[in-house]
């Protein structure tokens, strides 16, 4: 099938990358002339697992760019609408970009077309679509509008989008339904997964997945409730922290006897320093002033929200607490990124820590393996970036571990207390043991868990302190 997806952003590009990997012919426009220069000369702009794979197999075979949106329209039978969808001051969506593509698309519906969203958009977008296009001019009878939302995840976004849990494809019409189950057949057949160079799978997902099919509306409401509902699950993970904290309990001990129960499950589940982003903290905003525009006050989600702003917060308390004074102090950074696994730093917790810190004086290296180029664009001369982990902890009075990166967790520990003046980390992602760390030599904080000593410290002295 061809296929036209607009906007090469982080959603656009992978479904566009994927559906070619599916067998279909894909025109992925955007308006952007150097990023379609830089994607035609095989640059992928994103750190994304697969996805320069992925490109140089299909780029000027199966995967075309342009930035003719009305003539890739017509060519398409498909159109999947991906561009950005940001937050406005007052938090809901800002959805001009949509609409301005809705009116380009009008343009090339000269025979039957499904308009696709792929953007995360609040309920009810699809009829505004619907009516920008008949406004336009199209014949109502050529084109559906039909909702189709993105679950993946950056990092891991390549597998999320060809071994997912769900496809969901909200339709209103049986044609619009064909169409759609037609683009999605080689996963829901499984046919797909037979390929000698299909992408390996990551994740321990059943394949092939679940197809759901729902009106338009119950597909917005899909998306929107399942960022909520997760973002509400690292709120509610944080708060026992803050609990366990106060008691004197140990998160990942209630993680583990919480997460068993196959009801709430254990994904998700990790405390942290709070979920950033740009879909969480947009999403959860968005919802919250949708569902109010429509009559429902969702009170829960501004809790969400406080929860994981006070998150933040309360690790820049944790590190007060550990070093007293912060003025002149020298920090080593591992993280900026908003999660392991990408370059992305939008509503990345990890900078709005580092920019707080160095705000009260402090002088800090970091290190990421992807992140710092962006970061650097952010944070220019005022952080020093370092080569590896060690490096950024180097002669540092406390190592911070801001992102959960995999290499994080793996670190030489001797190697890392030979480097830092003294022995003190403060882990916002609970990626070590303490027993271990203390063992180790270490003063060692972490979320929702007792700070530890390290050990042969004086008698008398407790190696668990009562409040991290
Ligand atoms: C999220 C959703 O997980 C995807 O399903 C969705 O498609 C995507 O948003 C979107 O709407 O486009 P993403 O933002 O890439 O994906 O990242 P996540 O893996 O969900 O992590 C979000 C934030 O939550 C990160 O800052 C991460 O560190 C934090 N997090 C995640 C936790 O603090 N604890 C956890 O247990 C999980």
């Amino acid at each position: 099938m061809r296929i036209a997806v607009v906007g090469s952003g982080y959603v656009g590009l992978v479904a566009g990358a994927c559906f070619a990997d599916l067998g279909h012919d894909v025109i992925l426009v955007d308006n952007d002339q150097s990023k379609l220069a830089a994607l035609r000369n095989g640059e992928v702009p994103i750190h994304e697992k697969f996805l320069p794979e992925l490109i140089s197999r299909h780029r000027g075979k199966r995967l075309n760019f342009s930035d003719d949106l009305k003539e890739a329209a017509k060519l398409s039978s498909a159109i999947f609408v991906a561009v950005g969808t940001p937050p406005t001051e007052r938090g809901d969506a800002d959805m001009s970009y949509v609409e301005s593509v809705a009116r380009e698309i009008s343009g090339g519906v000269d025979d039957y077309k499904v308009v696709v969203e792929k953007s995360t958009v609040p309920v009810y977008t699809s009829g505004w679509v619907r009516k920008i296009i008949l406004r336009n001019g199209a014949d109502p009878d050529l084109f559906d509008v039909a909702s189709n939302p993105e679950f993946l995840r950056e990092g891991t976004a390549v597998t999320d989008f060809l071994f997912p849990d769900r496809i969901v494809i909200g339709c209103d019409t049986d044609r619009a339904s064909a169409v759609l189950r037609e683009i999605y057949a080689p996963l829901t057949s499984g046919t797909y997964y037979e390929g000698a160079d299909a992408i390996p799978q990551l994740d321990n997902v059943s394949i092939p997945p679940a197809l759901i099919v729902t009106s338009t509306k119950s597909a917005e409401l899909i998306k929107h409730a399942s960022n909520a509902f997760l973002a509400m699950k690292i709120s509610f993970i944080n708060a026992v922290a803050s609990v366990c904290e106060a008691v004197g309990a140990d998160v990942n001990q209630v993680v583990h006897g919480v997460g068993t129960d196959s009801r709430i499950g254990n994904r998700f589940l990790n405390p942290g320093i709070g979920y950033g982003g740009s879909c969480f903290p947009k999403d959860v905003m968005a919802f919250r002033a949708v569902a109010r525009e429509h009559g429902y006050d969702f009170r829960l989600l501004d809790e969400v929200m406080r929860i994981n702003e006070d998150q933040r917060q309360r690790f820049l308390r944790k590190i007060h607490n550990a070093l007293w004074t912060l003025r002149g102090k020298r920090l080593g950074v591992l993280g900026l990124a908003f999660k392991g696994g990408t370059d992305d730093i939008r509503e990345s917790p990890a900078l709005f820590i580092v920019q707080e810190l160095l705000r009260e004086g402090c002088t800090i290296r970091a290190y990421d393996p992807a992140a710092s180029k962006r970061a650097h664009e952010i944070l220019n001369s005022s952080v020093t970036f370092a080569n590896s982990p060690y490096e950024a902890a180097q002669g540092a009075d406390a190592l911070l571990i801001l992102t959960e990166w995999e290499e994080f967790a793996n670190l030489d520990l001797e190697r890392l207390r030979q480097e830092l003046r003294y022995q003190i980390v403060i882990d916002g992602r609970n990626l070590y043991d303490p027993e271990v760390m203390a063992a180790h030599g270490f003063t060692y904080y972490s979320v929702g868990r007792p700070a530890c000593l390290p050990d042969g410290l004086p008698p008398g002295v407790l190696r668990h302190s009562k409040k991290a």
